[in-house]
């Protein structure tokens, strides 16, 4: 993904979206009902990007509580501008899947989106895909019993990796489509990268239930 720089990003973030960037997550791990003030289930998108998504489904689902990860915050900041200041169901974590442990607490997260996350190639890179099993584990730790992860990707290599490590690694594989637009699981609601991608070719999308 292209990024154009923006001067005093960090910044800017916290002082025009302070309702929506936390300022620090790791305050809320355990707590973060009383963060948004219900007892709403928790969804956690990993990788959001620019906030198509997560803008759709929370459209969809305003009685759900919407948490998106990302580590770029030039992305961060175009998805605040698309969410804008009237949501209050809706919050953004600028930072790494790898500190996941420090913002949740176990069992505190219902279900995980894993949207058109880099499939990292090269087999030297592999430990960075977010489906490998060393995140897997931070997955199992901080979803609920049954909750579920839901993956989407435009390539087959990198399906066939998640396909494997999920299944070998405490998830069990409950929908799965190799062209999950014209399948009958498609939610209606694409991605940024979705958008192109699924013009050019089929999109995988598999959804799996943590085993007990
Ligand atoms: C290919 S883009 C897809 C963005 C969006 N989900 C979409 O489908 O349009 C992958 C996104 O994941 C973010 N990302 C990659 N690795 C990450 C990590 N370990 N932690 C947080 N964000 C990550 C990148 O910054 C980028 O915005």
């Amino acid at each position: 993904m292209r990024l154009r720089k923006i001067p005093g990003i960090e910044e800017r973030l916290k002082a025009e979206y302070p309702h929506l960037v936390v300022a620090e997550p790791q305050a809320y791990a355990g707590i973060w009902r009383e963060y948004f003030g219900t007892e709403a289930p928790l969804f956690l998108e990993i990788g959001m990007g620019r906030g198509r998504f997560i803008d759709g489904l929370r459209k969809k689902a305003p009685q759900t509580n919407f948490i998106a990860v990302e580590m770029r915050n030039e992305v961060i900041f175009d998805a605040a501008k698309k969410i804008g200041d009237d949501c209050k169901n809706v919050a953004f974590i600028s930072g790494h899947a790898a500190s996941l442990r420090d913002w949740f607490a176990e069992k505190e997260v219902d279900r995980i989106y894993l949207n058109f996350s880099d499939p990292w190639p090269k087999r030297a890179h592999r430990k960075r895909r977010l489906t490998h099993e060393n995140f897997l584990k931070l997955y199992r730790e901080i979803l609920k019993e049954e909750g579920e992860l839901f993956f989407r990707t435009d390539v087959a290599a990198f399906f066939e990796f998640t396909l494997t490590e999920m299944t070998n690694h405490g998830f069990a594989l409950t929908e799965v489509s190799l062209d999950y637009h014209h399948s009958a699981y498609f939610d209606g609601i694409s991605t940024e990268y979705e958008e192109k991608k699924s013009k050019e070719g089929s999109i995988y999308y598999g959804r799996f239930l943590l085993r007990k």
